[in-house]
Protein backbone atom coordinates (compact mmCIF):
# COMPACT_ATOMS: atom_id res chain seq x y z
CA UNK A 1 0.00 0.00 0.00
CA UNK A 2 1.06 3.75 -0.85
CA UNK A 3 2.06 5.39 2.20
CA UNK A 4 0.09 8.22 2.07
CA UNK A 5 -3.59 8.42 0.88
CA UNK A 6 -4.18 11.46 -0.87
CA UNK A 7 -6.28 10.51 -3.74
CA UNK A 8 -8.33 7.20 -4.23
CA UNK A 9 -5.67 6.85 -6.68
CA UNK A 10 -3.00 5.96 -3.93
CA UNK A 11 -5.16 2.52 -3.67
CA UNK A 12 -5.14 -0.41 -5.83
CA UNK A 13 -8.89 -2.49 -5.77
CA UNK A 14 -7.02 -4.78 -3.55
CA UNK A 15 -5.96 -2.10 -1.46
CA UNK A 16 -9.43 -0.63 -0.99
CA UNK A 17 -10.91 -4.09 -0.29
CA UNK A 18 -8.43 -4.65 1.92
CA UNK A 19 -9.48 -1.27 3.64
CA UNK A 20 -13.43 -2.35 3.72
CA UNK A 21 -12.46 -6.07 5.10
CA UNK A 22 -10.32 -4.57 8.02
CA UNK A 23 -13.06 -2.06 8.60
CA UNK A 24 -15.27 -4.71 9.09
CA UNK A 25 -13.48 -6.69 11.61
CA UNK A 26 -12.69 -3.19 13.46
CA UNK A 27 -16.17 -2.53 13.84
CA UNK A 28 -16.60 -4.93 16.27
CA UNK A 29 -14.39 -2.94 18.57
CA UNK A 30 -17.04 -0.18 18.73
CA UNK A 31 -20.23 -2.45 20.23
CA UNK A 32 -17.93 -3.65 22.90
CA UNK A 33 -18.17 -1.71 26.78
CA UNK A 34 -14.24 -0.84 26.38
CA UNK A 35 -13.93 0.19 22.60
CA UNK A 36 -9.99 0.40 22.47
CA UNK A 37 -6.69 -1.91 21.27
CA UNK A 38 -3.14 -1.16 22.13
CA UNK A 39 -2.27 -1.28 18.14
CA UNK A 40 -1.35 2.31 17.73
CA UNK A 41 0.09 2.76 21.49
CA UNK A 42 2.99 5.67 21.59
CA UNK A 43 1.97 6.85 18.04
CA UNK A 44 1.38 10.67 17.62
CA UNK A 45 -1.70 11.63 15.00
CA UNK A 46 -2.55 15.27 14.63
CA UNK A 47 -5.83 16.66 13.13
CA UNK A 48 -4.51 19.58 11.10
CA UNK A 49 -7.81 21.26 10.05
CA UNK A 50 -7.58 24.25 8.33
CA UNK A 51 -11.33 24.13 7.33
CA UNK A 52 -14.38 23.21 9.25
CA UNK A 53 -15.45 20.04 9.91
CA UNK A 54 -17.70 18.03 12.32
CA UNK A 55 -18.08 14.63 11.11
CA UNK A 56 -14.35 13.91 9.58
CA UNK A 57 -12.24 15.86 12.59
CA UNK A 58 -14.01 13.97 15.43
CA UNK A 59 -14.00 10.36 13.34
CA UNK A 60 -10.26 10.70 13.05
CA UNK A 61 -9.97 11.58 16.61
CA UNK A 62 -12.19 8.66 17.83
CA UNK A 63 -10.58 6.45 15.76
CA UNK A 64 -7.38 7.31 16.73
CA UNK A 65 -8.33 6.76 20.35
CA UNK A 66 -9.93 3.51 19.56
CA UNK A 67 -6.33 2.34 18.22
CA UNK A 68 -4.61 3.97 21.55
CA UNK A 69 -2.94 6.63 19.56
CA UNK A 70 -2.07 9.76 20.94
CA UNK A 71 -4.15 13.08 19.30
CA UNK A 72 -3.29 16.38 18.47
CA UNK A 73 -6.34 18.42 17.43
CA UNK A 74 -4.80 21.38 15.26
CA UNK A 75 -7.36 24.35 13.77
CA UNK A 76 -6.07 27.15 12.01
CA UNK A 77 -8.55 29.38 13.35
CA UNK A 78 -6.45 30.45 16.77
CA UNK A 79 -3.11 28.86 15.88
CA UNK A 80 -0.45 31.53 13.97
CA UNK A 81 -1.56 30.25 10.77
CA UNK A 82 -4.03 33.12 11.51
CA UNK A 83 -0.47 35.01 11.15
CA UNK A 84 0.35 34.19 8.24
CA UNK A 85 2.77 30.76 9.12
CA UNK A 86 3.27 28.94 6.06
CA UNK A 87 2.19 25.19 5.45
CA UNK A 88 5.81 24.37 5.17
CA UNK A 89 6.47 26.07 8.81
CA UNK A 90 3.55 24.52 10.53
CA UNK A 91 4.85 21.36 9.30
CA UNK A 92 8.32 21.59 10.61
CA UNK A 93 6.74 22.55 13.79
CA UNK A 94 4.62 19.35 13.79
CA UNK A 95 7.81 17.44 13.21
CA UNK A 96 9.77 18.72 15.77
CA UNK A 97 6.60 17.48 18.09
CA UNK A 98 7.29 14.09 16.69
CA UNK A 99 4.09 13.80 15.04
CA UNK A 100 3.58 9.97 13.11
CA UNK A 101 0.70 11.21 10.59
CA UNK A 102 -0.70 14.40 9.47
CA UNK A 103 -4.69 14.10 8.77
CA UNK A 104 -4.90 17.41 6.78
CA UNK A 105 -7.78 19.56 5.66
CA UNK A 106 -7.49 22.12 3.98
CA UNK A 107 -9.26 24.88 1.35
CA UNK A 108 -6.56 24.75 -1.43
CA UNK A 109 -6.88 21.91 -3.49
CA UNK A 110 -3.21 20.30 -3.72
CA UNK A 111 -2.32 20.89 -0.01
CA UNK A 112 -1.85 17.10 1.24
CA UNK A 113 0.09 16.54 -2.20
CA UNK A 114 2.49 19.37 -1.01
CA UNK A 115 2.72 17.42 2.37
CA UNK A 116 3.41 14.51 1.28
CA UNK A 117 5.86 15.31 -1.58
CA UNK A 118 7.91 17.75 0.18
CA UNK A 119 10.76 16.54 3.04
CA UNK A 120 9.04 18.89 5.09
CA UNK A 121 7.72 16.87 7.46
CA UNK A 122 8.59 12.35 7.68
CA UNK A 123 4.78 11.62 9.04
CA UNK A 124 2.16 9.60 6.79
CA UNK A 125 -0.21 11.97 5.53
CA UNK A 126 -3.93 11.57 4.88
CA UNK A 127 -5.78 13.72 3.12
CA UNK A 128 -9.07 14.63 4.82
CA UNK A 129 -10.73 17.06 1.66
CA UNK A 130 -8.22 19.59 0.13
CA UNK A 131 -10.42 22.14 -1.74
CA UNK A 132 -12.57 20.90 -4.64
CA UNK A 133 -10.10 17.77 -5.02
CA UNK A 134 -10.73 14.47 -2.61
CA UNK A 135 -11.33 13.12 0.11
CA UNK A 136 -10.65 10.10 0.26
CA UNK A 137 -11.68 8.51 3.53
CA UNK A 138 -15.65 9.76 2.71
CA UNK A 139 -15.35 7.56 -0.41
CA UNK A 140 -13.93 4.71 1.77
CA UNK A 141 -16.90 5.12 4.02
CA UNK A 142 -19.39 5.46 1.51
CA UNK A 143 -18.52 2.17 -0.26
CA UNK A 144 -18.09 0.52 2.89
CA UNK A 145 -21.84 1.24 3.90
CA UNK A 146 -23.30 0.54 -0.07
CA UNK A 147 -21.53 -2.87 0.04
CA UNK A 148 -22.50 -3.38 4.36
CA UNK A 149 -26.31 -3.62 2.11
CA UNK A 150 -26.36 -4.43 -0.83
CA UNK A 151 -23.58 -7.21 -0.91
CA UNK A 152 -23.57 -8.42 2.13
CA UNK A 153 -20.33 -6.42 3.46
CA UNK A 154 -17.88 -8.22 1.36
CA UNK A 155 -16.23 -8.51 -1.91
CA UNK A 156 -16.44 -5.40 -4.78
CA UNK A 157 -19.34 -3.40 -5.48
CA UNK A 158 -19.40 -4.63 -8.97
CA UNK A 159 -23.15 -5.31 -11.06
CA UNK A 160 -24.11 -1.69 -8.42
CA UNK A 161 -25.34 1.46 -10.15
CA UNK A 162 -24.57 4.11 -8.51
CA UNK A 163 -25.66 7.64 -8.39
CA UNK A 164 -23.91 11.03 -7.17
CA UNK A 165 -25.83 14.01 -7.47
CA UNK A 166 -25.88 17.66 -6.71
CA UNK A 167 -23.09 20.17 -6.57
CA UNK A 168 -20.62 18.10 -8.60
CA UNK A 169 -18.88 20.70 -9.80
CA UNK A 170 -17.79 22.01 -6.39
CA UNK A 171 -17.27 18.81 -4.53
CA UNK A 172 -14.36 16.34 -3.80
CA UNK A 173 -16.55 13.87 -2.00
CA UNK A 174 -17.88 13.32 -5.83
CA UNK A 175 -14.45 12.93 -7.26
CA UNK A 176 -12.94 10.17 -4.94
CA UNK A 177 -16.50 8.78 -4.43
CA UNK A 178 -16.45 7.96 -8.55
CA UNK A 179 -12.61 6.71 -8.77
CA UNK A 180 -13.38 4.81 -6.05
CA UNK A 181 -16.70 3.46 -7.24
CA UNK A 182 -15.25 2.68 -10.26
CA UNK A 183 -12.02 0.55 -9.01
CA UNK A 184 -15.07 -1.27 -6.85
CA UNK A 185 -16.52 -2.44 -10.50
CA UNK A 186 -19.62 -0.46 -9.89
CA UNK A 187 -20.83 2.31 -12.14
CA UNK A 188 -21.00 5.61 -11.21
CA UNK A 189 -24.16 7.78 -12.49
CA UNK A 190 -23.25 11.80 -12.13
CA UNK A 191 -26.69 13.98 -12.44
CA UNK A 192 -25.87 17.90 -12.45
CA UNK A 193 -27.53 20.73 -14.07
CA UNK A 194 -24.88 21.82 -16.57
CA UNK A 195 -23.50 24.29 -14.73
CA UNK A 196 -22.64 22.22 -11.94
CA UNK A 197 -21.27 19.76 -13.98
CA UNK A 198 -17.56 19.80 -14.27
CA UNK A 199 -16.09 20.60 -17.54
CA UNK A 200 -14.04 17.60 -19.10
CA UNK A 201 -16.93 15.49 -17.81
CA UNK A 202 -16.34 13.07 -20.67
CA UNK A 203 -13.05 12.10 -19.08
CA UNK A 204 -14.38 10.80 -15.99
CA UNK A 205 -15.07 7.79 -17.51
CA UNK A 206 -18.61 7.87 -15.48
CA UNK A 207 -22.37 7.49 -17.31
CA UNK A 208 -24.06 10.92 -16.54
CA UNK A 209 -27.40 12.88 -16.96
CA UNK A 210 -28.73 16.03 -16.78
CA UNK A 211 -32.17 14.87 -15.50
CA UNK A 212 -32.74 12.93 -12.18
CA UNK A 213 -36.17 11.57 -12.92
CA UNK A 214 -34.67 9.56 -16.12
CA UNK A 215 -31.97 7.63 -13.86
CA UNK A 216 -34.06 7.66 -10.25
CA UNK A 217 -35.87 4.62 -10.99
CA UNK A 218 -32.45 2.40 -12.51
CA UNK A 219 -30.25 3.40 -9.63
CA UNK A 220 -29.02 1.03 -6.45
CA UNK A 221 -28.47 3.92 -4.13
CA UNK A 222 -28.06 7.59 -4.30
CA UNK A 223 -25.68 10.23 -3.11
CA UNK A 224 -26.93 13.64 -2.87
CA UNK A 225 -24.36 16.11 -2.83
CA UNK A 226 -24.56 19.73 -0.45
CA UNK A 227 -24.54 22.89 -2.41
CA UNK A 228 -21.72 24.37 -1.48
CA UNK A 229 -22.36 27.79 -2.01
CA UNK A 230 -19.69 29.28 -0.01
CA UNK A 231 -17.57 28.03 -2.92
CA UNK A 232 -19.38 29.47 -5.64
CA UNK A 233 -18.30 32.21 -7.29
CA UNK A 234 -21.28 32.62 -9.75
CA UNK A 235 -24.98 32.03 -10.12
CA UNK A 236 -25.40 28.25 -11.04
CA UNK A 237 -29.26 27.88 -10.56
CA UNK A 238 -32.03 30.90 -11.10
CA UNK A 239 -33.00 30.06 -7.36
CA UNK A 240 -33.10 27.56 -4.29
CA UNK A 241 -36.46 26.46 -5.13
CA UNK A 242 -36.14 25.73 -8.88
CA UNK A 243 -32.95 23.59 -7.86
CA UNK A 244 -34.44 21.79 -5.19
CA UNK A 245 -37.68 20.80 -7.74
CA UNK A 246 -34.88 19.22 -10.42
CA UNK A 247 -32.41 17.94 -8.36
CA UNK A 248 -33.80 17.67 -4.82
CA UNK A 249 -34.69 14.15 -3.19
CA UNK A 250 -37.82 14.01 -1.92
CA UNK A 251 -40.46 11.86 -1.33
CA UNK A 252 -41.72 11.43 -4.80
CA UNK A 253 -38.73 10.61 -6.21
CA UNK A 254 -37.95 8.34 -3.42
CA UNK A 255 -41.35 6.60 -4.29
CA UNK A 256 -39.50 5.36 -7.76
CA UNK A 257 -36.52 4.07 -6.31
CA UNK A 258 -35.96 0.55 -6.22
CA UNK A 259 -37.28 -0.71 -3.00
CA UNK A 260 -34.17 -1.65 -0.90
CA UNK A 261 -31.89 1.77 -2.33
CA UNK A 262 -30.02 3.27 -0.56
CA UNK A 263 -30.34 7.32 0.30
CA UNK A 264 -26.64 8.50 1.40
CA UNK A 265 -25.29 12.05 2.11
CA UNK A 266 -21.91 13.31 3.07
CA UNK A 267 -22.94 15.76 5.56
CA UNK A 268 -23.39 18.51 6.30
CA UNK A 269 -27.15 18.74 4.79
CA UNK A 270 -29.12 21.36 3.62
CA UNK A 271 -32.38 19.94 4.67
CA UNK A 272 -35.47 21.47 1.89
CA UNK A 273 -32.21 21.91 -0.54
CA UNK A 274 -30.55 19.09 -2.22
CA UNK A 275 -32.58 16.53 0.13
CA UNK A 276 -35.95 17.23 1.91
CA UNK A 277 -36.16 16.56 5.61
CA UNK A 278 -38.90 13.11 4.90
CA UNK A 279 -36.34 11.98 2.59
CA UNK A 280 -33.04 12.36 4.86
CA UNK A 281 -34.88 10.35 7.77
CA UNK A 282 -36.30 7.77 6.03
CA UNK A 283 -35.98 4.01 6.04
CA UNK A 284 -33.79 4.20 2.98
CA UNK A 285 -31.71 6.69 4.45
CA UNK A 286 -28.24 5.48 5.71
CA UNK A 287 -26.66 9.06 7.12
CA UNK A 288 -26.23 8.38 10.45
CA UNK A 289 -24.77 5.00 9.57
CA UNK A 290 -22.13 6.53 7.16
CA UNK A 291 -20.53 8.58 10.21
CA UNK A 292 -20.61 5.28 12.42
CA UNK A 293 -18.76 3.61 10.06
CA UNK A 294 -16.37 6.42 9.29
CA UNK A 295 -14.55 5.68 12.69
CA UNK A 296 -14.37 1.82 11.62
CA UNK A 297 -13.10 3.12 8.18
CA UNK A 298 -10.86 5.81 9.35
CA UNK A 299 -9.75 3.55 12.17
CA UNK A 300 -8.72 0.98 9.13
CA UNK A 301 -7.03 3.43 7.40
CA UNK A 302 -5.25 4.33 10.31
CA UNK A 303 -4.00 0.61 11.52
CA UNK A 304 -2.87 0.04 7.72
CA UNK A 305 -0.39 3.18 7.25
CA UNK A 306 0.67 3.42 10.80
CA UNK A 307 0.32 -0.38 12.18
CA UNK A 308 -0.87 -2.77 10.78
CA UNK A 309 0.22 -6.41 10.45
CA UNK A 310 3.72 -6.05 10.13
CA UNK A 311 4.55 -3.18 12.59
CA UNK A 312 2.37 -4.99 15.04
CA UNK A 313 4.78 -8.24 14.76
CA UNK A 314 7.82 -5.43 15.40
CA UNK A 315 6.59 -3.58 18.30
CA UNK A 316 5.32 -6.95 19.94
CA UNK A 317 1.44 -5.94 20.30
N1 LIG B 1 -18.50 14.72 5.22
C1 LIG B 1 -17.70 15.65 5.76
O1 LIG B 1 -16.57 15.86 5.31
O2 LIG B 1 -18.25 16.32 6.81
P1 LIG B 1 -17.48 17.40 7.69
O3 LIG B 1 -17.24 18.61 6.84
O4 LIG B 1 -18.39 17.68 8.87
O5 LIG B 1 -16.18 16.79 8.12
Amino acid sequence: MNRHLVSINDLTKDDAILILDTAKELAQISDRPVKKLPTLRGRTIVNLFFEDSTRTRISFEAAAKRLSADVINFSAKGSSVSKGESLKDTAQTLQSMGADAVVIRHPASGAPNLLASRNWINAVVINAGDGTHEHPTQALLDSYTIRKHLKNNQGDLSGLRIAIVGDILHSRVARSNALLIKKLGATPVLVAPPTLMPKGINDWECDFSFNLDEIIENVDSVMMLRVQQERMTAAYFPTAREYSRNFGLNSARLKKMKKNALVLHPGPMNRGMEITAEVADSTNSVVIEQVANGVSVRMAVLYLLLGGPQNEAESGN
